[in-house]
Order: C-alpha cells, then structure tokens, then sequence
C-alpha cells in the first residue's frame, strides 16, 4: 500500500564514494518541499519492470532547506535490488514518487549534549541532526568510523562544515572508534548509534554497562535485527474469528498483508512501533528494537513487523 506521496525529479546525482552516490531530490512541479527534523527519512518508491520497489533513506540535507532533499545510497550486491536499481538505472531528470518525511530516529528534546557514533553509511542521519543542532548552538561531537578518507562518505562535508565536533577512525590507518569515548560524559548526555547491527549492538550493551539509561541510549537499524529462526506458529484473530497460519521465515505482517487483512505498517524493522496489535492470549517472542524491557514485560502487543508467538499460538485483537 502506497502512502500519500511527493513527486520528485532527481536533479543531481554525485558519487560520494566508489560504493555511495546521493541524489539530490527536487520537487517536480518546484513547490517547496516539507520542512523535517533531525534524523529523519522518506520512503521512495522505485516502478520496475519487476514490479514496486520500496525503500527507506535518511534525508542527509538541512531540515530547514525546503529547495530540495539529499539522500545517500550505498551500493549493496547482497541486497534484494534496490541500492543496485539507485546506482544502475536511476538518471539524472528521472521522475519517482516519495513519501513525506517521518522521523523514527529523532533527537531527544531532554538530551543536555548529544555523541553520535556512526560506522559507514550510518553516518546518513546524523548530517541533518548535526545542521539541526549546530543552528541551535547546542553541544555534540560526530565519532565516524570508516576504512579509509577515500571510502569515507561526505569526508569533505564534515570536514568543511563540522570541522570541530567531526573525529574520523579509518581502520586502514588502524584507528578504532572505542565505546570508551562514552565514558566520563557530562549528565545529560544522550548516545545515538547508526551503522551495523554488530556496531549498534556492541555500542549500546557498553553504554548500559557505563551507566546510560534505556532513554539516553539512541540507535537506528537499516534492516531487521537478527533474532533467531522464524518458526510457524497460529494466529486467532479475535474480532473476525478468522485463524491463520504464520509460515516459517514470513512476518505476521506479510501474512495478515497477503490475505488482505487491513494492518497498520511503516518501517517494517521493529523500529517504529506503527503495526502494533493488541494481543490478548499467548505469549510474545518480542524481537523489535522500539519496545523498551519494561513494556515488553508489561504491556501485551506485539509489532508484527518482527515479533512472533513464543509458543505455538496467540489470540489478537483484530
Ligand atoms: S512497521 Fe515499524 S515497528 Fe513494525
């Protein structure tokens, strides 16, 4: 299902890297585009001859500047097609539709000084909350890990422009970006990390143990986290009385999608918390990233994009 959308021509595309092009988005009819904030993306969508090819990417341009929007793509042979259909056959003046921007990954309003720790391509969202921020005067430091200066994208951006709070770690120079640059850390400071899952997972366990609070601890994933085997399980859906199966290595969503079952639905990673259900008997195998413990103990629903039954079955209220 397609959401209400923007048409965009893509007015300029630059190769940040040998692997990342960004692509600068205008709006086809020159209307001023939506102000966003921070650390925000839009979805775009792609019409192959393959069919509908639907992707997320964090807006890297200034949330203020309504003239155009930049995102960055990073060529991923291993992917089911996207990156590949950006860097292969998306030209200059081709026109695609957008959604608006959302913003799952925003800056914490109570966060008093904010580090942002980014490996690779997950250096995308922290370029609009550094303009944000620095328009704020308020105080943040860019910790960027890369191989290289030449496979470092917008190397030269920050180095122009947040030349001050920017440190690189290039691992071809044997630098490491530490989860000890966490220690020590005013009260109030807020860690946000972006990059692999093994990179986010490894930075937030370290912050835990350091003494960061679930609601001072940041991070946005590309792709669902990795959580074990996806086994079939049973769905009753209360309100309609219908039972369904959930096959194995397919989400409740898909399942409830492709039986034309209305389910809400945004990011489909566990991030957002849109396709939350109210579930009512059995018990959840919570495996999304937007619950915190305590709810996931407490509250019974379940994010279908990624969570799955324990055991054998559970009763939803739908
Ligand atoms: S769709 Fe975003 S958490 Fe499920």
């Amino acid at each position: 299902m397609m959401a209400r959308t923007l048409e965009v021509i893509v007015e300029q595309i630059t190769h940040e890297t040998a692997a990342i092009k960004s692509f600068k988005l205008v709006s086809a009819d020159r209307s001023p585009l939506p102000r966003f904030s921070g650390g925000s993306h839009i979805t775009t969508y792609l019409q192959t001859e393959t069919g509908l090819i639907e992707r997320h990417y964090s807006l890297t341009s200034d949330p203020d500047n309504t003239g155009y929007y930049r995102i960055a793509v990073r060529r991923n042979e291993d992917s089911n097609g996207g990156s590949i259909y950006w860097h292969d056959h998306v030209k200059e003046g081709d026109k695609i539709s957008i959604s608006y921007p959302k913003n799952y990954f925003p800056l914490s309003f109570q966060a008093k000084r904010h580090l942002f720790f980014a490996a690779g391509i997950g250096i995308t969202p922290f370029l609009s909350m550094a303009k944000e921020l620095k328009k704020k005067k308020a105080p943040f430091e860019i910790h960027y890990a890369a191989p290289s200066k030449e496979l470092c994208a917008f190397y030269r951006h920050l180095s122009t422009f947040f030349s001050e709070e920017t440190h690189f770690y290039f691992s071809k120079e044997n630098k490491k970006m530490s989860t000890k640059l966490m220690e020590n850390q005013p009260i109030g400071t807020h860690v946000y990390f972006c990059g692999p899952e093994a990179m986010i997972k490894g930075f937030a366990d370290a912050a835990k143990v350091i003494g960061y609070s679930e609601k001072s601890i940041h991070f946005e994933l590309f792709t669902p986290p990795k959580s074990g085997p996806m086994q079939p399980f049973r769905v009753k859906l209360n309100k309609s009385n219908k039972v369904i199966e959930v096959p194995e290595g397919k989400s409740l969503l898909d399942t409830l999608l492709q039986l034309h079952i209305d389910a809400p639905y945004s990011c489909k990673i566990g991030g957002c918390g849109s396709c939350q259900l109210h579930v009512l008997k059995g018990e959840i195998d919570h495996r999304d990233f937007f619950l915190t413990e305590m709810e996931k103990k407490e509250s019974n629903v379940i994010l279908t994009c990624v969570s799955r039954a324990k055991s054998g079955s559970l009763v939803l209220d739908l």
